[in-house]
């Protein structure tokens, strides 16, 4: 049997996140998957949404024992006749071969999001990153029940280069520069780069059915109590702080929850091959200044940044539209945002929004 426009409801944020799915087809049932770093914030999300679609989850995460970290999971709808939670750290050979077998797919998202402040980029980026891509490559390998991994880059894959035509948008073909990002020290763009090429490279090698999804910076209701960086930095904006944003120039912005469909619909989808832009619209820190300012009039949202010299830049989002994904705009996505920080008391006595929705480089998406 299969559903056309099913009708979902995600959650406790009530009719804003009433979608219409626009996925073909719902099969029977659903299988076994792993999604690795299930405590963060996009794992998290994609749990809820792989639970409300009937599949049972193993997701790793450094410390099971930490209910701080962990019990936000374990209160998610279906979570408790469908949801294991495991062991698992990059750094640590062989630690995820517990969780993958059996599995049917795994969703790869655990992966360090630092901004510049590290000291020791190769230790806390990049070998985690890299080593730890293949150290869940060689457990998936392992398990023969495996159909297909799907690998969470980013966008910053594609556009930290200086060599590209701005009139074109970019989309799966570009490759972000590995010479630029070593010079201009953007370790995180050069760690997903760099694991997301290992990663095509060993599935080559090993005939692992891998599909790649390039979200570009995230934005929506965070599940995990403690905001991760990018949320973080969305609070900070949206408190008046532009230290972080102010590298952004220019940026990608997409809903939480249409990366977590995302991930579902290419792992779904029997056609679904290589790599996946997942991105709304791209804006200037100005003109998305001046939207959320109009918006949420009593935010104190910055007036001005400072300017950071970013080539213009636009992305193609065309291969994911194809498969019948539909976009959250800018205002759909911060409206879930705000609505969530002011239910988790991180923003106070705030101005939501009084209209109908309608509808480079350092930064960490
Ligand atoms: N947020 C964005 O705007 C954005 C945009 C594009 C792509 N992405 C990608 O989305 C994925 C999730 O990012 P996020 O935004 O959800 O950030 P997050 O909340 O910080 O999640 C990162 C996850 O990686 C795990 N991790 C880090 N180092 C690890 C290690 N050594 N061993 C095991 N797990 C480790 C973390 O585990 P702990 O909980 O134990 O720390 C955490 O669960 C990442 O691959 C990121 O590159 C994010």
């Amino acid at each position: 049997m299969y559903m056309q426009g099913e009708r979902v409801i995600c959650g406790s944020f009530g009719t804003r996140f009433q979608q219409i799915l626009h996925m073909d087809r719902i099969p029977d049932s659903k299988g076994k998957v792993c999604v690795t770093g299930a405590a963060g914030f996009l794992a998290s999300w994609l749990i809820k949404r792989l639970l409300l679609s009937g599949y049972h989850v193993t997701g790793t995460v450094r410390d099971p024992g930490n209910e701080k970290k962990v019990g936000h999971l374990r209160r998610l709808e279906g979570a408790k006749e469908r949801l294991r939670l495991v062991r698992g750290d990059l750094m640590v050979e062989g630690s995820f071969e517990e969780a993958v077998m059996g599995c049917d797919g795994v969703f790869h998202t655990a992966s360090p999001v630092l901004g510049r402040s590290t000291t020791d980029p190769k230790g806390e980026i990049l070998q985690p990153a890299i080593n730890g891509t293949l150290n869940v490559l060689r457990s998936c390998r392992k398990n023969p029940s495996l159909k297909r991994v799907i690998l969470t880059s980013s966008s910053s894959t594609v556009r930290a280069r200086d060599d590209f035509d701005p009139r074109v948008p970019l989309d799966e073909s570009s490759w972000s520069s590995v010479e630029l990002c070593e010079r201009l020290k953007i370790w995180y763009a050069l760690s997903k780069t760099l694991a997301e090429r290992a990663a095509w490279e060993f599935c080559k090698e090993y005939k692992i059915d891998l599909v790649t999804v390039l979200p570009s910076f995230v934005i929506g209701p965070s599940l995990p109590p403690d905001l991760c960086s990018t949320a973080a930095d969305v609070l900070g904006l949206l408190k008046g702080e532009t230290e972080k944003f102010k590298w952004h120039g220019r940026m990608g912005y997409v809903h939480i929850d249409d990366v977590a469909l995302c991930h579902i619909l290419v792992y779904e989808r029997e056609n679904a091959k290589g790599r996946y832009l997942c991105s709304s619209t791209v804006v200037d820190n100005d003109e998305l200044a001046s939207i959320l300012a109009a918006r949420y009039p009593s935010l104190p949202i910055p007036k001005r940044f400072e300017k950071v010299d970013r080539p213009y830049y636009e992305l193609d989002t065309s291969k994911l539209k194809g498969l019948g994904l539909k976009l959250r705009s800018v205002e759909e996505m911060f409206d879930d945002c705000v609505a969530s920080l002011t239910e988790q008391g991180y923003l106070t006595a705030t101005t939501t929004t009084t209209t109908t929705t309608t509808s480079m480089l350092e930064t960490t998406d």
